[in-house]
């Protein structure tokens, strides 16, 4: 089976109701991102911070994945598919996708803030749980944190998705910016000339790359679009 790659970012779940960052309207446009995603934000103010992920998770809780995510799903059957995803939602999972690697955390869990990766005290939230409360602690003695990489820590999940895109015959992106490094460096990892495709209704920094496909759609419209070029393949 081919090794089909996913790199999919807040695009690919916009259809779902949830905004993405840096469109007009998007999150970063309500929010300052140093009060609410970075490191010293997360020191300097925590309450606000769980906040801000209590409010995410709150709609994450009421969305469903959209039909681009059940697309990327499906191509399980003919391909060896692995989603990488910068998204820190779970729409993926919900569809399907049994193969997903998140760089960038995961909503619906929090964790020690002292070592975020012990799993002895990660909190795996529930549509009636789903909010850290102020001031609440980890079973470690620590402050409770959402189990997101905030700017300015390290990427777990790089190395193992990085090697993931050395080893893929073909790279799909959908609905990212890629301006955020190290996530934007993983489609460098690829082999030189294999195919990739770009799902994004804009034009994005890779947009003239020769071997490069871009189909100009949203999520549901352009998987439909790439699941009929594969079925002609
Ligand atoms: P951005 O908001 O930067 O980019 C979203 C991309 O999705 C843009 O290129 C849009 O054109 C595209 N888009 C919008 N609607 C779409 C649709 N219906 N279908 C397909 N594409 C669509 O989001 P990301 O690139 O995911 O990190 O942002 C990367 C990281 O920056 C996020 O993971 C987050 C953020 O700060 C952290 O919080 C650590």
């Amino acid at each position: 089976m081919k090794k089909l790659v996913f790199l999919t970012g807040a695009g690919m779940s916009a259809e779902s109701g949830l905004s993405t960052f840096r469109d007009s309207d998007g999150l970063w446009e309500q929010h300052r991102v140093e009060d609410v995603a970075t490191h010293e934000a997360w020191l300097n103010n925590r309450n606000l911070v769980n906040r801000f992920y209590n409010e995410r998770r709150r709609q994450l809780i009421s969305a469903k994945p959209n039909e681009g995510h059940w697309l990327v799903a499906q191509l399980e059957q003919h391909y060896d598919v692995t989603v990488i995803t910068q998204n820190v939602d779970n729409l993926h999972e919900q569809a399907g996708s049994t193969n997903v690697i998140h760089l960038h955390g995961e909503l619906m869990k929090a964790c020690s803030s002292r070592d975020v990766d012990d799993t002895r005290y990660h909190v795996q939230f529930t549509p009636e749980h789903y909010e850290v409360k102020e001031d609440e602690k980890a079973g470690d003695g620590s402050y409770l944190r959402p189990y997101i990489v905030f700017f300015g820590e390290a990427v777990p999940n790089i190395g193992r998705a990085a090697d993931v895109c050395t080893q893929a015959d073909i790279l799909v992106i959908i609905g990212t910016s890629l301006v955020v490094y190290p996530a934007a460096q993983l489609v460098y990892y690829t082999q030189k000339g294999i195919p990739i495709y770009l799902i994004d209704p804009k034009d994005e920094p890779l947009a003239h790359a020769p071997n490069l496909h871009h189909i100009r759609k949203g999520a549901s419209e352009g998987m439909k679009e790439l699941t009929l070029l594969f079925n002609e393949m």
